[in-house]
């Protein structure tokens, strides 16, 4: 057996996990459904979930990992024994990942085109009804997405073979700040911008607004998961490369802040731009294809903030993908396989899976598969292409299923001298008094809300009495377009 990888440095920890979790949820689609949802509440809402079942989980996850200092299924194996059938719950994730980075590798991939796009000025050349067909254009060309999928897989590749130091510790040490540097230069550039966008956005997003559907609940807690990369062991394993003295809870809270600030962050970055020039504001993946470019011309400045929102969007997705591989690989490794041929299978295997993916968009795949009943209708009928399907189901089942059996082991399967010991090391005291609270939110807490989140997206809880209750709770839903008038 090799000797376990560990990371150089606490800051390398905690930077390769906020790496995983600021990624394409918070720059690409925390915006989108914060204006679907119609601001202020959707945020506070989400903040909640993120405090309330984010929180208690990532710690839960990262404890597993370092515990045992192993992958998902080895880890519940030690913890549990060979047989036990909290297994699934590493099984599930390793299946996930594979689902979950098929279809991010091609909305990295259209970021990747649209970096290329931002550096040739494309942008400026073109008229506003333009933007939407170009984005049209791209999601259905097969050979485009293919192209740039396989670019960053190869990348994604490329970095987890170096390794936990020698690759993604090295990858994010790097990117990282480039990414938070860009991102404040981008905050700053907003507050001057016409027609008080700035004063705009922050209202939007600050005061709450009423305007909520029950719906929004699930969105925010599927979202929560996604953002945290919680729910498939990503966190656990990067957990397992952690030394013995690092404060569990202090870094969760690190990580769970930053990935919510720079989430906040992105949406004033965005929503200024879209105020102050009174753009239509997309409420959906077209939010920052399509709405988003159109304005960036009429920006002072707009190359530059141009090319380096997109690079920020690709940084941030390719510090996200390596945790997705690594999982997967981590796996391999603990089997007893080594790195470079473990990573090269689950990568080569995983870029398999997410040529369907980037292929779904296309006429030619809707028009061949049309009679292929098992791909396009017979599962989840109304949820949209194939790639839809893969986000659908990762976030709204794998996800939390799965963070509910990672509350559920913690809480009440794993060893409680062990999870004490735990949670202690690093905190400097033998009886931390935030250990109760933990636990009882980790064990009773989440688990409850995600069971009823569950329970709603089953059937099984009518979507209507959900309803009924936040329009109780927050008044009824106002016109969007009277807040960024
Ligand atoms: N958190 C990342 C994002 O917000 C995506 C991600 C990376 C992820 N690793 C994960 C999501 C593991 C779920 C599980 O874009």
């Amino acid at each position: 057996m090799q000797e376990r990888e560990q990371w150089g440095s606490r800051l390398a920890f905690v930077l390769a996990a906020a790496g995983s979790a600021i990624g394409l949820g918070n720059i690409w689609k925390f915006p989108y459904i914060t204006f679907e949802n119609g601001g202020g509440s959707f945020v506070l809402l989400y903040l909640f979930c993120i405090a309330i079942v984010g929180l208690p989980v990532i710690i839960a996850e990262m404890m597993i990992g370092r515990a045992t200092k192993k992958s998902p299924v080895a880890a519940i194996e030690e913890l549990a024994g060979k047989n036990s059938p909290w297994k699934i719950m590493g099984i599930m994730g390793v299946a996930a990942s594979f689902i979950i980075l098929s279809f991010y590798a091609v909305v990295a991939g259209w970021v990747m085109h649209y970096v290329y796009l931002a550096l040739t000025d494309t942008f400026s050349t073109m008229k506003p009804d333009d933007f939407g067909t170009l984005f049209g254009k791209i999601y259905a060309n097969p050979g485009l997405n293919l192209f740039w999928s396989t670019i960053f897989m190869g990348a994604t590749l490329f970095i987890v073979m170096g390794g936990v130091k020698g690759g993604i510790e090295k990858a994010v040490k790097i990117l990282m700040p480039v990414l938070i540097v860009i991102m404040v230069l981008l905050i700053i550039n907003s507050i001057w911008l016409p027609n008080d966008g700035f004063m705009k956005a922050i209202k939007f997003i600050f005061i709450p607004n009423g305007g909520l559907h029950g719906a929004a609940i699930l969105e925010a807690l599927g979202h929560a998961f996604f953002t945290l990369s919680l729910g498939m062991g990503a966190m656990l394993t990067y957990g397992s490369y952690l030394d013995d003295k690092t404060d569990l809870f202090k870094a969760g809270l690190i990580v769970a802040a930053l990935d919510t600030v720079i989430a906040i962050m992105a949406c004033i970055i965005i929503f200024s731009i879209m105020f102050a020039y009174e753009g239509e504001v997309g409420k959906s993946v077209g939010l920052v294809f399509i709405s988003l470019p159109q304005e960036f011309i009429k920006v002072p400045g707009g190359f530059f903030v141009a090319v380096s929102f997109f690079l920020l969007l690709f940084f941030a997705a390719l510090t996200s993908a390596i945790s997705l591989l690594e999982v997967p690989v981590a796996y391999l490794i603990d089997k007893g396989w080594d790195r470079n041929k473990a990573s090269f299978t689950m990568g080569v295997s995983i870029w398999l899976v997410s040529i369907p993916c980037a292929l779904s968009g296309s006429a030619w795949w809707q028009g061949t598969f049309k009679n292929f009943g098992f791909l396009e209708d017979s599962f989840f009928k109304n949820k949209g292409t194939f790639f839809d399907k893969m986000d659908y189901l990762a976030s709204n089942w794998f996800l939390p299923v799965g963070g509910l059996l990672i509350a559920l082991f913690v809480g009440f399967a794993m060893n409680h001298v062990l999870r004490s010991d735990q949670f202690k090391i690093g905190t400097g005291t033998q009886r931390p008094i935030h250990y109760k609270p933990w636990l009882f939110f980790t064990a009773i807490i989440s688990p409850i809300i995600i069971s009823i989140i569950i329970l709603i997206e089953a059937g099984i809880i009518d979507k209507n009495l959900v309803n009924q209750f936040f329009d109780g709770l927050l008044g009824n839903k106002t016109e969007i377009k009277q807040i960024h008038k």
